[in-house]
């Protein structure tokens, strides 16, 4: 199986706990790579566009403002099956419900501040990945 990319953001929760390094070994661990990484603050715009698809949701305003309430760090990580292995790393989106050993599990303090977020498919993967990398960014 061909090499595949997936796009990461360790939240505000993870930033704002010092946490960064601690997420990143997990990632490690796993065999995902990470080919690119940057520490931005997110605006608004950028976090109303990156949850477009749940702004019907009834969490979607408080969403926007806690990604947008600290420093995220922004990431691609690449692997065989990058996609899949990353959502596993991170767990359930609640973290009463993930696994022992996921970025979730061990880190996360709530269903909305829960530490991490990872592309759910292959097209989302590539529109993310676009909205905050340019190509030569990426270096894998
Ligand atoms: P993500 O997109 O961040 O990787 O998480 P996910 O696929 O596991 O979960 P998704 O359903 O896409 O939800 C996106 C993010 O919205 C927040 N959320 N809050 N208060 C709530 O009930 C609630 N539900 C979801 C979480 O931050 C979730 O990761
Ligand atoms: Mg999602």
């Amino acid at each position: 199986m061909a090499l595949e990319r997936t796009f990461s953001i360790l939240k505000p929760d993870a930033t704002r706990r010092n946490l960064t390094g601690a997420v990143n070994a997990l990632i490690e661990k796993a065999g995902l790579r990470i080919v690119a990484q940057k520490r931005i603050q997110m605006t608004r715009a950028q976090a109303e566009t990156f949850y477009a698809v749940h702004k019907e949701r009834p969490f979607f305003g408080e969403l926007v403002e806690f990604m947008t309430s600290g420093p995220v760090v922004v990431q691609v990580l690449e692997a065989e099956n990058a996609i899949a292995k990353y959502r596993e790393v991170m767990g359930a989106t609640n973290p009463a419900n993930a696994a022992p050993g996921t970025i979730r599990k061990e880190f996360a303090e709530s269903v909305g501040e829960n530490t991490a977020h990872g592309s759910d498919a292959a097209e989302t993967a590539a529109i993310e990945i676009a909205q905050f990398f340019s190509g030569n960014e990426i270096v894998g």
